[in-house]
C-alpha cells in the first residue's frame, strides 16, 4: 500500500493530465490541493498508514473524465470503494459535510477496530472542531495552515458535550438521500457540503427578481448551478427556454437533477458536471448566461475561476448574447466585464451585493 501511496504522490505532482482510471483501483485520491497532499503523504507513510484514501471533494481539475466520474462515485457510495484500513480524507467544507462524509467511510469500513480515519485540511476549514465532536479524535499534526486530525474509526459523536445544546446531526448517509427547501414554490433537493444548502442564497434570489421580469428566450447555461436554483425558476417563469445547469461538484450536480425532476423541469435542461467551459459547454452556445459565480476555493478567498469563466464565456455565448451575474459587492466584477464584454450594467447595487448585465463582444 505505501507503494500505492507514492504512486498516488506521483499521481498529484502531474495532475494536469488525466490519470487512467486502472491505475487508482486501490486508491480514492481526494481532490485535495497538490502542497496539501505532499506535506500529508510521507508522514503518512512514516506513521505506516496503510489503507485507503478517499474521495472527499469532487470538482476541479485533477477530478476530471473518468477519473472525476469513479472518484465522485466512490464519494457518494464509498462501500463500492469497500474502505480497507485506515482512511485519509480531506475535510469537505462545513460541519455536517465533513461528518455525512466521515459517516459514509464508517459504514463502509470493513472493520473499524484497530483503524483510523484521518482527516486533512486547514486550519480555517472547521477541522479542529471536527476533532473535538468525536470521542478519542486529536490533532496529529499542527504546520503552517495544515492540519492532520486522527479520529479512531469506530469513534461516535461527542454528543453530550455539545454546548449550543444542537441536536446531533443526523443526515441519512445513503446516497440517493436528499434534503429539500421550497423557494416561491419551487423544491429544492440539497445535500450537505453543496453551496447554500439549507437555504436559498440571498444572492441568488435578488439575481433572480431581475432576471424573472425579463423575457428569456433560447437556450441559457446556468454556470456553477449549486442546487439548481437559478435554472429551475428560469426554466419554471419561461415555459420556451432550454437550460444548460454545470457545476463542476458532482453532489450539486446530482442535487441539480433531482431538482429538476421534483418540479417536473427535466424535459428542457441538461445537467453537465464539468470545470468552467469545457469540452462539453465549450461545444455549445447559449443566448445567455446567468450564474452566482465562486469566489473560494476550499476556505480562501479566490476570483481565479470566476475570471477564467468571464474570459472563456465569450467563447459559448451567441452573438448579442448576455450574461447576468451577481457578486458580492467587495469581489467588483466590474473591472472583469468590462475587459471581456461590451455594454456592461451595473443593474442593482445595495449594501452587500452587485447584479451585472453585459453583452458579448
Ligand atoms: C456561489 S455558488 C452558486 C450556486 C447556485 N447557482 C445558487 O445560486 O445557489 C457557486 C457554484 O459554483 C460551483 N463551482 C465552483 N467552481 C466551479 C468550476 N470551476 N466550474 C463549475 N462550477 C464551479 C460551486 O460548486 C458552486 O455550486
Amino acid at each position: 500500500m505505501q507503494a500505492d501511496l507514492r504512486a498516488a504522490a506521483r499521481f498529484f505532482s502531474s495532475v494536469e493530465s488525466v490519470a487512467p482510471v486502472a491505475s487508482l483501483t486501490h486508491l480514492h485520491w481526494v481532490n485535495a490541493s497538490a502542497d496539501q497532499v505532499s506535506t500529508v503523504t510521507p508522514l503518512l507513510l512514516d506513521a505506516g498508514f496503510a489503507g485507503t484514501v478517499v474521495v472527499a471533494r469532487a470538482s476541479q481539475q485533477q477530478a476530471m473524465g473518468a477519473f472525476s466520474a469513479l472518484n465522485c462515485a466512490l464519494h457518494d457510495h464509498p462501500s463500492a470503494g469497500q474502505a480497507a484500513g485506515d482512511v485519509l480524507l480531506e475535510a469537505p467544507q462545513g460541519r455536517e459535510a465533513a461528518q455525512l462524509a466521515i459517516a459514509q467511510i464508517q459504514a463502509a469500513m470493513v472493520e473499524c477496530e484497530p483503524h483510523t480515519i484521518w482527516v486533512f485540511g486547514d486550519k480555517e476549514s472547521g477541522i479542529q472542531s471536527l476533532a473535538k465532536r468525536y470521542v478519542g479524535a486529536s490533532t496529529a499534526l499542527s504546520k503552517g495552515h495544515l492540519r492532520l486530525v486522527r479520529i479512531p474509526a469506530c469513534a461516535p459523536l461527542v454528543e453530550a458535550t455539545n454546548k449550543k445544546g444542537r441536536a446531533p446531526f443526523a443526515f441519512p448517509t445513503e446516497a440517493n438521500a436528499f434534503h429539500t427547501f421550497t423557494w416561491d414554490g419551487l423544491t429544492l433537493a440539497t445535500r450537505p457540503g453543496v453551496f447554500s444548502w439549507r437555504h436559498a442564497d440571498a444572492a441568488s434570489t435578488l439575481l433572480l427578481k431581475h432576471l424573472l421580469a425579463e423575457n428569456l428566450s433560447g437556450q441559457w447555461l446556468d454556470w456553477g448551478c449549486g442546487c439548481g436554483l437559478l435554472g429551475a425558476a428560469l426554466l419554471r417563469q419561461f415555459p420556451d427556454l432550454r437550460v444548460v445547469m454545470s457545476d463542476d461538484h458532482y453532489r450539486a450536480a446530482v442535487c441539480t437533477q433531482q431538482t429538476l425532476d421534483a418540479n417536473a423541469l427535466q424535459a428542457r435542461a441538461q445537467v453537465i458536471c464539468e470545470d468552467g467551459v469545457g469540452p462539453r459547454i465549450g461545444a455549445l452556445a447559449f443566448d445567455g448566461v446567468v450564474t452566482n459565480p465562486p469566489f473560494h476555493r476550499g476556505v480562501r478567498l479566490d476570483r481565479g475561476v470566476a475570471q477564467r469563466f468571464l474570459r472563456d464565456a465569450q467563447s459559448i455565448l451567441k452573438p448579442g448574447g448576455v450574461i447576468w451575474l451577481v457578486g458580492n459587492r467587495h469581489l467588483d466584477y466590474g473591472a472583469a466585464l468590462q475587459r471581456d464584454f461590451s455594454q456592461v450594467s451595473c443593474v442593482e447595487s445595495n449594501a452587500q451585493f452587485h447584479i451585472w448585465r453585459a453583452q458579448r463582444r
